[in-house]
C-alpha cells in the first residue's frame, strides 16, 4: 500500500468549524444504522447522518426479503449449515451463529414497530432462494421488502425523542483524539459546508461500494465511504476481494439497472441463453437456484459461448395472477419498458450487488479503532465469507445494528463527562485546486472496475488496473475538492485499490471471487481471511 493512500492525517484545527455534540453519531441510515440508533438510545442522545435524504439506501431497494429461522421445519441450526456453505469456508461459525440464533428475535422487534410481512393463511409467507434448503426468506409487499423495513424502523427513529437525523451530510472525515474516535467531520451538500459532531461512539453503517462499478444494483449513495473512512483512522478491514455480483439485473439499452429478484427464481423462473436453451442444469444440479456467484459465472461463460447481449428469464411457467401478487413492483417497472414479464422474457445480465468485504468488526461489532463500530453491508462481520447467502444482509444489518447500538451505548457510559480536544484527520498539505471533471474519473474508474475486477479475474487485468489506479490517485488525492462528490471520488479510489489488492492476493477462486489463471481453491494457502490496514499491509 502506498504511504499517499488517501492519508488525511495531520492535526487540524477545528475550532472554526460549527459543531454539534451527542453521545452516540451512527453514520448511515440504511437499516443497520437505523437499527443502531434505536438500540443506542436507550443509553443516550443519538445522531443519525445521511448523506441523501434518509430514506435513500440499499435497504430501501431490497426485493426478495429477510432470510430467517421462523418457519415450520426450520432452524437457526439448518440457516447456519447453509449460510456457512455458501461462504466457502471463510464465514466466522460464531458470527454465524449469533446471526441465526437472534435473527429471529429482531425479526419480531421489527414487526411490533409496524413492518408488515406477507402472510398466506394469516401465517408468515415464506419465499425460496438461491443456496437455501428450503423456503425461508420472508418478504413484504410482494417484492417491496427493503421499502416496508425502511420506512418502518425510520418511523421509529422519528419518533424517538433522544434521536436526531441530519439529512445530506456527508461524513469525509472521522475526529480523533488519544488515540480514539471521537466524532466526525461532515460536508453538506446544498448549501456547501462543513460541521463537525463530536460523539462518544460513532457507528459506521454506510453500506456498500456497488458505486465502484459500471454495472450494480447500487443507487448512488453506495460508494464504499465507510471503508475509506475506517482505513484511514487505522482500522483493519477484511474480505474485500469479495464482491458479489447478482445474477439477474435488467438489460435493456438505456434503462436503470434495475434488480430482478433471485425471488422469481425461486417462484420457479428459468434462464435462457440466446438461442433459447436452459443451461443452468449443465452448469450446476441446483440449477437457477444454485449459489450466485455460480449462476453469475455461468452466464458469463454463456454471454461469451453465444455472443449475445444478455440471458434471458423466463417466468412464462408461473400462473399470471401469481406473478402479480408475489412481484408486482418488478412486472411494473419492466412494463414501463414495453415488457410483459407474464408472457414475455426478460433481458438480464449479472451486476455488482453486494459488498462481503469492509470494516473488521467482532460479535459486539468493534473495529479494530477505540470507539469505533461498524455494521451492516460496511462491516465485514465474519457472516458472509467469500460468498453471502441469499436475503442475509437484511438480517446482518438488524443483528448486528443493534449490537453496535448498544455496544456504543456501553462506551458512552464509560466515556461519560469526558469529550477531549479534538483533531481532524485531514487532507495531504499539497492540496491544491486542480482542474479535474469528476464525473469523468468516476466513469472510467467505474469501467475499470468492472473489465478488471468483475465477475471474472486475471492477474494480467489486475496489475494493469492497479497501475492506472495509482496513477489517478497522484492527482486526485491531491485536489482540494469543495464538494462531496470529490470526496467520494476519493473514497472510490481508495476503496478500488483495496479490492484489486486483495484480489491480486488471493491467488485462488473461492466464492465470489473468480481467477482464470488460480481457478482451483487452495485451502493449504488460502483457507483464511485477508485482513489487512494501513498499518499492517497485505503480504
Ligand atoms: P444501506 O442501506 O445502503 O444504508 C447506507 C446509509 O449510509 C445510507 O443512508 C447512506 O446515505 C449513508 N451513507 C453512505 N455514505 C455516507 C457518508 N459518507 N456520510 C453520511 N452517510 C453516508 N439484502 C437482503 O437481505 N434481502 C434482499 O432482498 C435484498 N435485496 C436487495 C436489492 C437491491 C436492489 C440491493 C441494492 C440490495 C439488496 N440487498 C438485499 C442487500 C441489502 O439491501 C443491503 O446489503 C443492506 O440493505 C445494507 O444495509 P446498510 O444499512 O448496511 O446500508
Ligand atoms: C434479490 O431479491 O434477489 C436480492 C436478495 C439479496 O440480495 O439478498
Amino acid at each position: 500500500m502506498r504511504p499517499e493512500d488517501g492519508l488525511y492525517l495531520l492535526d487540524a484545527d477545528l475550532s472554526a468549524v460549527p459543531a454539534l455534540a451527542t453521545d452516540t453519531l451512527v453514520i448511515g441510515s440504511g437499516v443497520a444504522g437505523l437499527s443502531a440508533a434505536l438500540a443506542a438510545s436507550r443509553h443516550g442522545g443519538v445522531i443519525v447522518a445521511s448523506k441523501a435524504e434518509a430514506s435513500e439506501s440499499n435497504t430501501l431497494y431490497a426485493q426478495g426479503g429477510v432470510a430467517v429461522a421462523l418457519g415450520a421445519g426450520d432452524s437457526p441450526a439448518a440457516h447456519a449449515v447453509d449460510t456457512l456453505e455458501v461462504a466457502c469456508g471463510l464465514a466466522d461459525p460464531a458470527a454465524v451463529a449469533k446471526l441465526v440464533g437472534e435473527g429471529p428475535e429482531r425479526v419480531r422487534d421489527l414487526i411490533g414497530l409496524g413492518a408488515s410481512f406477507d402472510r398466506e393463511g394469516g401465517e408468515l409467507a415464506f419465499g425460496r432462494e438461491g443456496g437455501h434448503g428450503l423456503a425461508r426468506v420472508i418478504h413484504a409487499a410482494g417484492d417491496a421488502t427493503g421499502r416496508e423495513i425502511e420506512l418502518a424502523l425510520l418511523r421509529a427513529v422519528r419518533a424517538d425523542e433522544r434521536i436526531t437525523i441530519l439529512e445530506r451530510m456527508c461524513a469525509t472525515d472521522l475526529l480523533h483524539a488519544e488515540g480514539a474516535v471521537f466524532g466526525a467531520l461532515f460536508t453538506s451538500r446544498e448549501p456547501a459546508g462543513l460541521l463537525q459532531v463530536r460523539a462518544r461512539a460513532v457507528i459506521l453503517a454506510t453500506g456498500g461500494a456497488g458505486q465502484l462499478y459500471r454495472e450494480t444494483t447500487n443507487p448512488d449513495v453506495a460508494t464504499g465511504d465507510g471503508v475509506a473512512l475506517g482505513w484511514r483512522a487505522g482500522a483493519e478491514v477484511a474480505d474485500v476481494e469479495f464482491v458479489q455480483f447478482h445474477p439477474t439485473t435488467l438489460y435493456l439499452a438505456g434503462a436503470r439497472r434495475f434488480l430482478i429478484s433471485e425471488a422469481m427464481r425461486g417462484e420457479g423462473g428459468v434462464l435462457l441463453n440466446g438461442a433459447g436453451e436452459r443451461f443452468m442444469p449443465r452448469y450446476d444440479s441446483r440449477g437457477e437456484l444454485a449459489p450466485r456467484d455460480v449462476v453469475s459465472r455461468a452466464i458469463v461463460s454463456e454471454l461469451a459461448r453465444t455472443g449475445a447481449p444478455s440471458v434471458w428469464l423466463d417466468m412464462s411457467g408461473i400462473p399470471a395472477a401469481r406473478l402479480e401478487r408475489r412481484f408486482p413492483q418488478i412486472l411494473s417497472v419492466c412494463a414501463e419498458y414495453g415488457l410483459d414479464v407474464r408472457r414475455q422474457r426478460i433481458p438480464v445480465r449479472p451486476s455488482a450487488h453486494y459488498f462481503m468485504g469492509g470494516v473488521r468488526t467482532d460479535l459486539g461489532a468493534r473495529t479494530s479503532v477505540q470507539g469505533l463500530f461498524a455494521c451492516g453491508e460496511a462491516a465485514a462481520s465474519g457472516v458472509h465469507g467469500a460468498n453471502r447467502l441469499a436475503s442475509n444482509s437484511l438480517l446482518e444489518g438488524l443483528v448486528f445494528g443493534h449490537a453496535a447500538g448498544h455496544g456504543a451505548g456501553a462506551l458512552v457510559e464509560a466515556r461519560r463527562g469526558r469529550m477531549p480536544p479534538m483533531r481532524r484527520l485531514v487532507h495531504a498539505p499539497s492540496r491544491k485546486t486542480i482542474p479535474l471533471d469528476v464525473e469523468d474519473v468516476i466513469r472510467s474508474l467505474k469501467s475499470l472496475m468492472w473489465r478488471a475486477a468483475g465477475v471474472v479475474r486475471r492477474r494480467e487485468d489486475l496489475e494493469a488496473a492497479l497501475e492506472q489506479l495509482l496513477f489517478w490517485e497522484q492527482y486526485v488525492y491531491q485536489g482540494e475538492f469543495r464538494t462531496a462528490r470529490g470526496l467520494e471520488l476519493q473514497n472510490m479510489l481508495l476503496v478500488a485499490e483495496l479490492i484489486i489488492r486483495a484480489a491480486l492476493a488471493r491467488r485462488e477462486s473461492r466464492g465470489a471471487h473468480f481467477r482464470t489463471d488460480f481457478p482451483a481453491r487452495d485451502d493449504a494457502a488460502f483457507g483464511r481471511r485477508l485482513v489487512f490496514s494501513r498499518t499492517t499491509p497485505l503480504p
